[in-house]
């Protein structure tokens, strides 16, 4: 629960807030934290079983909850979740674009459709989100909070669907920040470090090198899903009312030491053949 300690119980009291990719991972701790304070939480993904999970955790908490199977590839399904989620919840308040795909490729083996397939999803799936909510969004005032990577401000060894999937991100969010800042509309991001027992550890990290590449990180630790939550509730929050385009990094120092030591220890995953 590090973190929203501090916030008012009540604070998403009323309010709605879809995450895209909410079944597990970084984004469902968000969706948890928003639950914790009050909030209706709507989650989609592809896979029903999935979100029935996930949607157990929530409402153990007390939320009310809305899930449905969308592929955010897909701009008519996406568009679906949104509109019935209004019909369920009530009008959307918190947008989370957190759905993404992510796999260590090198450059030279990756196929066109590899690298499309996560700008696909990253990228175009978190316009195809941002877009089929504009009206509701506009009708709350509401905020639209992308979960990108450091992969969007710093090359990263095979990565490099990620990283211009998680840049075109960044970009998005600014331009939706300063074409929709005259609806009352926000838009942020949140640039998350390595959060421990997390889908892109498994699929990224070297556990044999892990502890060595965590102790060149300033703060010599992973992160929590919870510190994400924590970040996303503060920039939802009337604290943020007059933070917009920007991007909030939740990454202990991550990103202050380079990409040496991940990349050391992608190419021995890669090697081994994981
Ligand atoms: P995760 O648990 O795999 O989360 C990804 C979610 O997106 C899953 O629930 C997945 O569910 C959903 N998803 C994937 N493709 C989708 C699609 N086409 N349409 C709809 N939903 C889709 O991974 P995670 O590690 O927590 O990552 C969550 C976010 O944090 C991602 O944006 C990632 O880039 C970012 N991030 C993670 C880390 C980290 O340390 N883990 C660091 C920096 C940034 P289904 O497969 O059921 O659809
Ligand atoms: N290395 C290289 N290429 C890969 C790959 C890997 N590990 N995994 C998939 N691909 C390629 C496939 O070969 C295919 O290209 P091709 O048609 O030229 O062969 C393309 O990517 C699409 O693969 P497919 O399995 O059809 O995609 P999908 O839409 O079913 O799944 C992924 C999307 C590949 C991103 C899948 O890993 C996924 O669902 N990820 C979600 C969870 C996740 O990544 N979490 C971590 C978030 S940080």
């Amino acid at each position: 629960m590090a973190g929203i300690e501090g916030f008012a119980p009540n604070l998403f009291v009323g309010k709605t807030v879809f995450v895209t990719g909410g079944g597990s991972g970084i984004n469902l701790g968000i969706a948890k934290s928003f639950a914790r304070l009050g909030a209706k939480v709507a989650i989609c993904g592809r896979t029903r079983e999935r979100l029935d999970g996930a949607a157990k955790e929530i409402e153990a908490l007390g939320a009310k909850v809305f899930t449905h199977v969308a592929d955010v590839r897909q701009p008519q399904a996406v568009q679906e979740a949104i509109d019935a989620t209004r019909a369920a919840l009530g009008p959307i308040h918190v947008l989370v674009c957190g759905a993404a795909g992510n796999f260590l490729c090198r450059a030279e083996d990756m196929s066109p459709n590899g690298f499309k397939t996560v700008v696909d999803i990253d990228l175009i799936g978190s316009f195809n989100a941002s877009r089929a909510a504009f009206n509701q969004l506009k009708e709350t005032k509401g905020i639209i909070l992308y979960i990108s990577a450091g992969m969007a401000y710093m090359p990263y060894a095979f990565q490099v669907h990620v990283g211009a999937a998680k840049a075109g991100i960044e970009q998005l969010m600014q331009n939706l920040a300063l074409e929709w800042g005259k609806y009352g509309i926000r838009s942020c991001s949140i640039v998350p470090g390595p959060i421990e027992g997390t889908e892109g550890m498994k699929r990224l990290a070297d556990p044999k090198s892990l502890a060595e590449r965590l102790s060149h990180i300033p703060l010599s630790r992973m992160g929590t899903v919870d510190e994400i939550g924590a970040a996303a509730v503060f920039l939802a929050s009337p604290m943020a009312a007059y933070i917009t385009g920007a991007q909030l990094i939740v990454d202990g120092g991550s990103g202050l030491i380079g990409s040496a030591f991940f990349n050391v220890g992608a190419e021995a995953v890669l090697r081994s053949g994981a």
